[in-house]
């Protein structure tokens, strides 16, 4: 196995071609490796086949072309395809319930077809986000389907990912990386084969404390979030604008404090936090109420917007609503878990319309000129770089009533004419 992962020959399967998965699967292909991606999304499969990504990220299209007219990469729907292959690496999706439970249907059900497939010897790594234990479970679960012995028969890792959307071709190269092993053995393995295109640096630990590190670092940034949204809360209540507060206390050496807004969304943040506590038989709560504050944040924004709507006599069954941005983060068209969407479902109902307009999400109206003609009020709930140079003197001829609700710290200074409120500047 060693041999075949330094002479390049061995074969690699990726099971689940998202976010995660495809660009994984790129990167070992365009490294030298043949790779078989497994998904089960035929239109996917399709797609990919023909050199054409289903997914939005810089460079993409020319990282897939090569290593799909190199014939390093073949995607398919047929689990025969990946039959006897030297290393199984699991991408698939893990998310929550309705009840904040992990659903873990996909990653068991992935895990069975790598059992019905591998041979004695492959190495399986699970780079999906998974609570803590999982990959022992799942390490048993192969043992029971296949007969195997972990660690002896075949390898199992943990290799979290740690990538952020948009910027994932360069951090999968240059981000350090964790190979959670079931024995040393395995985490070296795995260590040996991603350092094919890995120029970070590497650890090699335990499955279990991998599974731990990938998730603190999620609840890390959730929790200071959350400490930021309650200093905004604080700060609105003393009249003074967080964002001034923030900047100076982190010019101590020693603090660095996040930043508050309408929410946190994404596929990441809003579950990890749940899925570090799941197995966990106690906590101190701590973690839970970070998530509930973050989560709080749409209706707290849609308190900035209904008191302005009050201060301006507006009925706010009688306004109508532009919001821009749909998307949970800046310059990206993905709209999981965004708090955006949040938002506009804690006001439609309770407002005459809402409009929408995202530069890369779409949107019911086509421009910001069109969402805000004869609106009452624009709420940005984005940071796209677009809406950071709006000229809002300008776009405020245009709308019925001018209230400007920052949920994201868009607006440097407040535009003349306008009811302004932002989430931590000043009064409310
Ligand atoms: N997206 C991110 O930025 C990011 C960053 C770090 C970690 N992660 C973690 O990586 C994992 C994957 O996330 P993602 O964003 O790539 O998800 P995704 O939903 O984009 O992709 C998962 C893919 O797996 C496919 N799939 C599901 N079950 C399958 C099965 N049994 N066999 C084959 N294919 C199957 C789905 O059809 C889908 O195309 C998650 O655990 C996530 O938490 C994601």
């Amino acid at each position: 196995m060693l041999e075949k992962i330094e002479t390049g020959t061995a074969e690699i399967a990726v099971i689940g071609l998202g976010y995660i998965g495809l660009p994984t699967a790129i990167m070992f292909a365009n490294a030298g490796f043949k790779v078989t991606g497994y998904e089960i999304r035929e239109d996917v499969v399709e797609r990919i086949n023909s050199g054409k990504a289903h997914i939005v990220e810089p460079e993409i299209d020319e990282l897939l072309r090569r290593a799909v007219e190199s014939g390093n990469l073949k995607a398919t729907s047929n689990p025969r395809d990946i039959e006897g292959k030297d290393a199984y690496i699991i991408c698939v999706q893990t998310p929550l319930k309705d009840d904040k439970t992990p659903d873990l249907s996909y990653l068991e059900s992935a895990v069975r077809t790598v059992a019905g497939a591998m041979k004695r010897n492959s190495l399986v790594v699970i780079e999906s986000t998974v609570p803590p234990l999982t990959t022992v479970k799942m390490a048993g679960l192969i043992e029971e389907l296949t007969g195997f012995k972990a660690g002896e028969d075949f390898y199992m890792v943990h290799a979290p990912e740690r990538v952020m959307p948009g910027r994932i071709f360069k951090e999968l190269v240059y981000n350090s990386r964790i190979f959670g092993g079931i024995t040393p053995e395995s985490a070296e393995m795995a260590e040996k084969l991603y350092r094919s295109f890995v120029r970070g640096q590497t650890f090699k630990t335990s499955s279990t404390v991998s599974e731990v590190v990938k998730l603190m670092e999620n609840t890390f940034r959730d929790v200071n979030i959350a400490l930021a949204n309650e200093f905004a809360f604080l700060a609105h209540q003393y009249g003074i604008d967080v964002f001034e507060a923030i900047e100076l206390a982190n010019t101590h050496p020693r603090v660095r404090i996040h930043s508050p807004g309408i929410g946190v969304g994404g596929h990441c943040l809003p579950k990890d936090p749940h899925l570090l506590l799941w197995p966990a038989r106690e906590d101190f709560g701590l973690i839970r109420l970070a998530r509930e504050i973050n989560d709080s944040m749409p209706l707290f924004t849609k308190d900035l917007l209904f008191s302005a709507l009050r201060e301006l006599n507006v009925p706010p069954e009688d306004a109508v609503v532009a919001v821009l941005g749909l998307a949970y983060k800046g310059d990206s068209d993905d709209t999981r878990n965004s708090p955006a969407l949040a938002f506009i479902e804690a006001i439609e109902g309770d407002v005459a319309e809402v409009r929408t307009y995202d530069p890369f999400v779409g949107g019911s109206a086509g421009s910001v000129e069109d969402a805000l003609r004869e609106a009452d009020a624009a709420v940005i709930a984005t940071d796209h770089t677009a809406f950071k140079s709006l000229d809002w003197e300008k776009l405020g001829e245009l709308m019925r009533t001018r209230i400007l609700i920052d949920g994201r710290h868009v607006v440097e200074n407040p535009p003349r004419g306008f009811l302004f409120k932002g989430i931590g500047r000043g009064e409310y």
